[in-house]
């Protein structure tokens, strides 16, 4: 089955203030929203949302709105904390493993972008998850059969690399992600000499290619201090972006003056890993081939 992470959605206090980041750090630029009703745009820029990457695809970034579900008739606030995104091809077949499951969910039809049909659910740790099918070609490229987090290049040459869910008891969570989304679990690729964590089932689950798509990972308290990092990037999650020029990318937040930690290549093959947090706490990896 084809799929991909269609977008991560982090919540800002201040929309302007993270697309400025965002930009500043890593050149990621903001591209128009595109709405389900064509004739619809906007004239500038907005100060509740944006979307960096094209198609709506990428990094969302919003601010977070309490009414947003009850407003909607919705039972989940995909406002509130973000949530990620998979894409997937067949929608309807989700929706009867979901039903045959007794697991609650949303289906928002195609309400907030262009021919995406949304439906949204929790895991089994409580993470929100959008589910959603490109229903039309102004969503962009669908996923390909049988490509596994199939890669979308963005403005300047970024990508979506992956998206890092913290989920209290993996196997559980790995069994949703197989069995109600239809995804297929893979073997993280580790460099020659990997860092001071656990890789077994129980601490951690990959899915996607080349260790792109979808991380669950078991919450571990001495991750940062085990590899003398300041961040911790087992805690809460996190969003992973590639980027064409890393270094860039550290000198930046130099001279920003955003703390980050510089992993090196300290857990997936080939790739060095820099995480720092966000305008609005959210910790980000940015990442970049070695
Ligand atoms: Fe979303
Ligand atoms: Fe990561």
């Amino acid at each position: 089955m084809g799929w991909y992470v269609h977008h991560v959605n982090i919540p800002a206090y201040n929309v302007r203030e993270s697309v400025a980041f965002f930009n500043k750090a890593a050149g990621l630029a903001e591209c128009p929203w595109v709405y389900p009703d064509p004739e619809k745009q906007d004239e500038k820029p907005l100060d509740n949302r944006a979307s960096l990457g094209q198609h709506n695809r990428g990094l969302h970034i919003v601010t977070e709105r309490p009414l947003f579900a009850h407003e909607n008739g919705f039972m989940h606030n995909p406002t509130i904390g973000g949530h990620f995104a998979i894409t997937v091809d067949d929608l309807g077949a989700v929706k009867q493993r979901l039903e045959r499951a007794g697991i609650p969910y949303d289906d928002a039809g195609v309400y907030a972008m262009a021919e995406m049909h949304q439906v949204y659910c929790y895991d089994p740790s409580y993470n929100l998850v959008e589910i959603n099918q490109n229903v039309g070609e102004r969503a962009g490229p669908g996923p390909a059969p049988d490509e596994e987090h199939g890669r979308v290049d963005q403005p300047g040459g970024w990508y979506l690399h992956h998206v890092n869910i913290a989920v209290v008891d993996v196997r559980k969570a790995a069994a949703f992600y197989t069995d109600i989304l239809g995804l297929k679990e893979k073997s993280l690729l580790q460099p020659e000499s990997a860092g001071n964590f656990a890789v077994d089932p129980e601490a951690l689950a990959i899915f996607g290619s080349d260790n792109r798509g979808l991380h669950l990972i078991k919450p571990e308290a001495r991750w940062a201090v085990n590899n003398g990092l300041a961040h911790n990037p087992s805690i809460g999650g996190h969003v992973a972006i590639c980027v064409p020029d890393l270094d860039r990318v550290v000198s930046n937040l130099e001279e920003m003056g955003v703390p980050y930690s510089d992993a090196g290549s300290i857990a997936m093959k080939d790739m060095r890993q820099v995480f720092c947090f966000d305008p609005s706490m959210n910790l980000i990896e940015f990442n970049g081939r070695v």
